[in-house]
Order: C-alpha cells, then sequence, then structure tokens
C-alpha cells in the first residue's frame, strides 16, 4: 500500500478558521489558526463577511504550510455547513453577506412553507427550520438578489481555491434540498422553496479529487471535501451505528452513526449523510444546541466572564437553584422552536455571578443530556459513552456536568482539532486509492475520562426541572 502523503485540513468555522498541515499517519505537523467575526445584529440575524471567511482560509492554511516546511500531497476544507451566500461566478465576487446558519431572519420562509413540512421531513430527513441552507437561500432570493448563485460557503470557498462549482455529499444533505436516499438535488424541494431554476454545485462524494489548487504553493489536489460536525464524526472513530460524539464549539452538535440506511427519525433529530466514501453512504442523526460556545461568549459580553479559560474558576460548585436555557439562538431538536429564547430562572437575592455560570454550564450539559435521550430513543437503547471534542471541552466544569447528567462516561479527544483531523482523513482517501475509511482514521484513547459522579435520581429531578425551563423559553419567547 503506498504512504498517504501529508495534507493541508482548513476547518472553516463560525467563530473561526483552523488549519493543520498532517502527515500521513494523521499527526499534527503544523496547526494555524485565523479568527473570524460573526455579527450579532437585532432579529436573530447573524452575518459574516464572505471576504473575511476566504482570507481567513487563506492566512491560516499558508501560515500553517510555511511552518510545516513539507510537501502537501491534498488540500481539504470542512465547512460550516449551512451559512449561505449569494455570489457572482464570472467573478467570484459576493453579491450578499453570509447568512449565519444561527441566523433566524428566514422563519417567515419556514412558515410560509409549514403545510409542506412533512413532505420536506420525508424527503431530506430534516425539519422546517430557518438553521438549514434552504430557507436562507429563499430569503436571500426573496429580500436581496436574484443575480448569481446562492449556496453554501463551502462551494463560494472551493471556487475560490480550484474555479470548481462543487459541495459535498455531507454538506449537500444539510440543506433541505438534497433527497436523502438518492443524495441528489430534488426539483421538488427546488420548486417548493421558489429555488426552481437555481444552478445548484455538482456533489462530490467526500473521498473524492474535485480539482487543484495554486493558493498554497504549487498544484495541490483539492480533495477530502466534508461539512464539520461529519468531520468531527468521523475523527472519533464514530464508523459504526450506535456511536456517537458531541463537538463543543460554536454551538454543540450531537451526531450519532446510524449505518448505511437513512432512517428518519421518530422523536424530532434531523438525519443527514454522515460522509460520502469509498461507494459507500453511512448516514447519521443529529441534535443540535445552538448556543455553546456562543453562550459563553454571551456571558463574556455582559462582564460575567473573562473567556472560556476562566469558566471553571468563575463557576460556584453549585447553582444554587439558578437555571439556565441555552436558547439565545432559538432551539432546535426535538422542539425546533426558533422564536425561543435563552432563559434565566431560578434565581434569588442570594445568587451571584458565579452560581449564573454554573447555570450556563448545567444548562448547556442539560440540553446535550435530552438530546442524547432522544438519540436514545432513536437508537432503541441508550448511549453507553459519548465521545467529545471542541473548545469547551477544556472546562472539566462542564464535561463533569455531562457526564452526571448523562449518566453515562464522558470521553475527551486528545486533539482540539477532530474536525481538521476528520477532514485530513478523508483527504488522504482522496489520494491514496489503496487506503480504507477504518485505516484513515487513527485510533485514539481519551485525553481524560468523566465518570458520572450524581446519583441518576439527582440527574433524573434536574432534567425534569430542566426541561419546566424549557418549557417557560418557549413560552415567553419573541
Ligand atoms: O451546523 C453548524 C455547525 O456545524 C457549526 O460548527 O464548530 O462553528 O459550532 P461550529
Amino acid at each position: 500500500m503506498s504512504h498517504p502523503p501529508a495534507v493541508l485540513a482548513i476547518d472553516q468555522g463560525t467563530s473561526g478558521t483552523k488549519a493543520l498541515v498532517v502527515d500521513g499517519d494523521g499527526a499534527v505537523l503544523a496547526p494555524a489558526e485565523a479568527p473570524v467575526r460573526p455579527a450579532y445584529l437585532p432579529g436573530g440575524r447573524v452575518e459574516q463577511d464572505p471576504r473575511e471567511l476566504l482570507d481567513s482560509v487563506l492566512a491560516a492554511g499558508r501560515e500553517a504550510v510555511a511552518a510545516a516546511g513539507v510537501p502537501v500531497g491534498a488540500v481539504t476544507l470542512a465547512n460550516q455547513g449551512e451559512t449561505v451566500l449569494a455570489w457572482d461566478p464570472a467573478t467570484g465576487e459576493p453579491l450578499t453577506t453570509a447568512l449565519v446558519w444561527q441566523d433566524r431572519r428566514a422563519e417567515e420562509v419556514c412558515a410560509d412553507l409549514a403545510g409542506h413540512a412533512g413532505r420536506i421531513a420525508e424527503l431530506t430527513g430534516l425539519v422546517l427550520d430557518p438553521y438549514f441552507s434552504a430557507p436562507k437561500m429563499a430569503w436571500i432570493r426573496r429580500n436581496l438578489t436574484r443575480e448569481g448563485v446562492v449556496t453554501t460557503s463551502d462551494t463560494w470557498l472551493v471556487h475560490h481555491l480550484t474555479g470548481e462549482f462543487v459541495t459535498d455529499a455531507a454538506t449537500a444533505s444539510r440543506s433541505a434540498l438534497l433527497d436523502l436516499d438518492t443524495v441528489e438535488w430534488s426539483g421538488e424541494l427546488l420548486g417548493l422553496f421558489g429555488l426552481d431554476g437555481e444552478h445548484l454545485p455538482a456533489i462530490a462524494a467526500c473521498d473524492e479529487v474535485i480539482g487543484t489548487t495554486r493558493a498554497f504553493g504549487g498544484e495541490i489536489p483539492v480533495g477530502g471535501l466534508v461539512v464539520d460536525q461529519q468531520a468531527a464524526l468521523l475523527a472519533e472513530g464514530c464508523l459504526s451505528a450506535g456511536e456517537a460524539k458531541c463537538t463543543y464549539g460554536t454551538g454543540a452538535f450531537l451526531l450519532a452513526n446510524t449505518g448505511e440506511r437513512a432512517v428518519r427519525s421518530a422523536s424530532g433529530l434531523t438525519t443527514s449523510v454522515a460522509w460520502r466514501a469509498r461507494g459507500a453512504t453511512p448516514y447519521c442523526v443529529d441534535g443540535q444546541v445552538y448556543t455553546a460556545a456562543s453562550a459563553v461568549r454571551w456571558l463574556n459580553g455582559l462582564g460575567l466572564v473573562g473567556d472560556a479559560a476562566d469558566l471553571d474558576a468563575l463557576a460556584e460548585p453549585d447553582a444554587e437553584g439558578a437555571l439556565f436555557v441555552p436558547g439565545l439562538a432559538g432551539l432546535a431538536a426535538p422542539w425546533w422552536r426558533p422564536d425561543a429564547t435563552g432563559a434565566f430562572l431560578g434565581m434569588t437575592l442570594s445568587t451571584r455571578p458565579g452560581h449564573l455560570v454554573r447555570a450556563v454550564l448545567e444548562g448547556i450539559a442539560a440540553q446535550v443530556a435530552d438530546l442524547a435521550a432522544v438519540v436514545a430513543a432513536d437508537l432503541g437503547r441508550p448511549l453507553a459513552r459519548l465521545r467529545v471534542d471542541g473548545g469547551l471541552t477544556r472546562s472539566a466544569a462542564l464535561m463533569q456536568a455531562q457526564a452526571d447528567l448523562l449518566q453515562a462516561p464522558v470521553d475527551v479527544y486528545p486533539s482540539p482539532h477532530a474536525t481538521a483531523l476528520g477532514a485530513a482523513a478523508l483527504a488522504r482517501l482522496a489520494v491514496t486509492p489503496s487506503l480504507t475509511v477504518a485505516g484513515a482514521v487513527p485510533a485514539w484513547a481519551p485525553a481524560t475520562t468523566y465518570e458520572p459522579r450524581w446519583p441518576a435520581d439527582r440527574a433524573e429531578e434536574f432534567m425534569t426541572r430542566w426541561r419546566r425551563g424549557v418549557r417557560a423559553a418557549i413560552e415567553t419567547g419573541r
């Protein structure tokens, strides 16, 4: 078997772009990072400057390649998934800002299509919600421009790198325009969203070379494209049905591999393509906490914490009854209430900032635990353990709360770069025909395992109270 080359894996996320040069065995040779700043605007609008996204991809990628000092045999890009913009395919110029996945403005499109929600779910595995790409694409067409093409951010970025017009099967499955069973764009869905006649990108497999780029020195194949959450699922070795991970990034996303049948969730989760590689298409169910690190950054804006690194020092050992529902950008699975809001409840005159910090950590953990219960209902068995990654896994207080509320061990992935490492595995597959999917994913041992310390009845009591808080966050929503 020929040995895979070193690859450049770029993770273009909501709050920053990470680039890694990774050797043929999956070891990181050089990391680089460039921040990006979403704008949080009134009315639940969240926007990014597409140019800033592209500049961050180029800057982080070039820095990693220069620092690694080895030849790179492939470049891959993991992307945010549901962030969309209109752009001119002739010049590559953006025609709009990027509407970020957290943006709620397409609620009005979803309200208009409410009568078709069942059919949309049947075809796509997704729920009709402004989170997904198609409602935002339709909103852009209704309100901003009918010029050019309207696509997810990956297509625009990859066009700048390669000149191609392409997305990958996993990203396409987050759009609500993909027939989940055939993995092809659906004319029926395009019609429903008022997007008929749109020029949509070709759908590539996640182990395919789609073109070449000169953006990082020399001419390098580009391939192994994938959406970020699924990349982390792969990196964490969730290759078999029932294996699950949660990534605590800007949002927190719990995904469980469900094998090669696109089983629709009976419990309000969404179903997507996990990846398409080596001729196989495994699927996954996913549940979403729209504001995880976003909620911490919001606390920071209120002056309650410095940054995420301070969380554990500031959190009181107990919230003393204070409760938080992280609905700052609405609530996703299984409630699907884009109009829900964040809520602090249960406060008294003795509540201090440290209690609120603890409540926020417990609120994020509770929402993930709730999603895990929904995943378990779909899979027909509880999750035996949960693999976790992402910046907030550095908070021992959050991870311990997670194990306590989940009532299962939590295994922390040993690298802060799970998403980029998953994309790197797909890039190796794209340029190494003899490699298998399992062979492309290095084995790993948890950096830390958190075992539950709370007895089951305490966890159950907390969850019952927290779910009452969710109802309040929905009832008092916008
Ligand atoms: O679906 C949006 C999600 O994939 C964004 O990920 O890491 O930016 O929270 P992240």
